[in-house]
């Protein structure tokens, strides 16, 4: 036989985490209960895709901020997490809201009753056999921070991380496994992420975005620093508290082509990638600051303050896998006056061979393929997609069926792609696609950009009965599932196929 031919995986491994990803400020609402502080998102107002959404300096009554409700899982998990179970999930990403442990970030003691929910929580998902996988801070930091220390950018927010992470990783040790430190932290390479993930409160417009010529770069890298330093030492925290922890980087991956052949263009997306994307991910996967990232600093003037100390941690505080979002992909140009596109958080050229979702994100299932080799070459550690999907207006029929076959085909082809990276040879471990029940867009603050399999009575003013029902999506995603990646074809629709429920 030749040994050779056959190492070469013909589909998804025996084990591999299929499941869902929420976070707590899109999902959980009870944002005053149970002892639970202000979070930057329980600021942020609901928008729409061409309105943006603003951030207000205290909770205005006469204004809809969508974290405040969300969709409700606070009181409804044990109902959302049998649904999962339902379609077999493995796996369930989900975030700790720190403000529910430490509501001002710098409690000196955490909050018992936040703490109890996360117990319930992870027993039900226990209870279910399902893996939890969990965010620490999914662009949902203490609202008080921004105030006392200006956010991240502050030093001192590193220690207020590290207890909040010591105090959950001590608590939940024998619950969960699997922990990422922060999501998309490279939204720091970029100005929106300065209130989102930062806590800090932009110069000039107060609008989602804001205004760009008011960006403060200089403190924007400084907070991002900040937040590889706190990875890094809740990294080495965490392995000593268990051995067994698998703590992971997470990347709002943006895959990138150059418009054209031409070499300028080939370059100005090389840049972009190993800016956006690499500088973050290298640090926390290889323990230091790439050349291009230094170039880049020495050229703005921006000099981050990097201590001895921290350049120790980020060694010490290596991640163990890479994890990542996946949407859409854009191209890049050396000339200026191209036509652009929308896409997750940052806007990038149309691609002429691509079409785009309602929200102008373009469709590259081959992108996903791309992205998956491109990040493995470079890393060779185990790699996770836990965001990925189509947000979408969905329509409910007479008979309260769903009929998204577009969100099946989006998420086939993607899962088609994944398989064909397998076989190239990258050591992918797990599927979480986004919004695996309806929840609130964060970039928009919507209701009705909804990704879910589960569909939430809810729309864009906070209207409905918050009540849950399946969408074909449910029953393809749950064959899928069940057959390891193998059966990806819907043969009819759901009601057909499986019977309504
Ligand atoms: C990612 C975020 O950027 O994209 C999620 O981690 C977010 O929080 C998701 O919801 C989809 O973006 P949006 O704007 O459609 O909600």
């Amino acid at each position: 036989m030749n040994t050779f031919k056959s190492t070469v995986p013909t589909g998804f491994p025996e084990g591999f985490l299929w499941g869902g990803a929420t976070a707590a400020n899109q999902l959980e609402g009870g944002y005053r209960e149970g002892g639970k502080g202000l979070s930057t998102a329980d600021l942020m107002t609901a928008g729409t895709h061409t309105t943006p959404r603003r951030i207000t300096l205290d909770v205005d009554p006469a204004l809809n901020y969508p974290s405040h409700e969300a969709v409700d899982f606070y009181h409804r998990y044990e109902e959302d997490i049998a649904l999962f179970a339902e379609m077999g999930f493995k796996v369930f990403r989900l975030s700790i809201a720190w403000t529910r442990i430490f509501p001002n970030g710098d409690d000196a003691e955490p909050s018992e009753e936040g703490l109890r929910f996360y117990d319930r929580v992870f027993a039900e998902l226990r209870k279910h056999g399902i893996e939890p996988l969990v965010t620490l801070s999914h662009y949902e930091a203490p609202f008080a921070l921004a105030g006392k220390y200006g956010g991240w950018s502050d030093r001192r927010v590193i220690d207020f991380y590290v207890r909040y992470c010591e105090t959950v990783f001590k608590r939940y040790k024998n619950v969960v496994k699997y922990w990422l430190t922060f999501n998309e932290i490279n939204i720091l390479t970029m100005p929106f992420g300065t209130f989102m993930s930062a806590a800090m409160i932009p110069a000039g417009s107060l609008e989602l975005g804001g205004d760009p010529g008011a960006d403060d770069e200089r403190a924007r890298f400084q907070s991002l620093h900040h937040q590889f330093v706190a990875s890094a030492k809740a990294v080495k925290l965490g392995h000593s508290i268990n051995p067994d922890f698998k703590i992971g980087c997470m990347i709002a991956y943006m895959c990138v082509y150059p418009l054209t052949s031409h070499p300028d263009d080939v370059l100005e997306a090389q840049r972009k990638d190993q800016l956006s994307n690499f500088l973050c991910s290298d640090v926390q996967v290889r323990g230091e600051y790439p050349g291009f990232a230094k170039r880049y600093f020495a050229e703005k003037g921006i000099a981050p303050d990097v201590t001895e100390d921290d350049e120790q941690s980020l060694r010490e505080g290596r991640v163990d896998y890479y994890t990542f979002s996946y949407y859409t992909s854009n191209c890049v140009s050396a000339e200026p006056g191209k036509e652009e596109t929308e896409g997750n958080l940052s806007l990038g050229l149309k691609n002429p061979h691509l079409k785009a979702s309602e929200w102008g994100w373009q469709i590259d299932p081959a992108g996903l393929r791309w992205s998956l080799n491109n990040i493995y070459d470079r890393y060779q550690i185990p790699l996770m997609v836990v965001e990925n999907g189509l947000g979408a207006v969905d329509t409910v029929e007479e008979d309260g069926s769903i009929r998204d076959d577009y969100r099946i085909d989006y998420l086939k082809r993607h899962i088609e792609a994944m398989k064909e990276a397998i076989a190239d040879g990258v050591d992918l471990i797990g599927y979480t696609p986004w919004g695996c029940i309806d929840l609130v867009s964060a970039g928009t603050g919507e209701m009705k950009k909804r990704y879910g399999f589960i569909h939430v009575d809810k729309d864009n003013e906070g209207r409905g009965t918050l009540d849950r029902s399946r969408k074909d999506s449910f029953f393809w995603y749950k064959q899928v599932i069940a057959g390891n990646g193998e059966e990806l074809e819907p043969a009819k629709p759901a009601v057909e196929q499986y019977g309504a429920e």
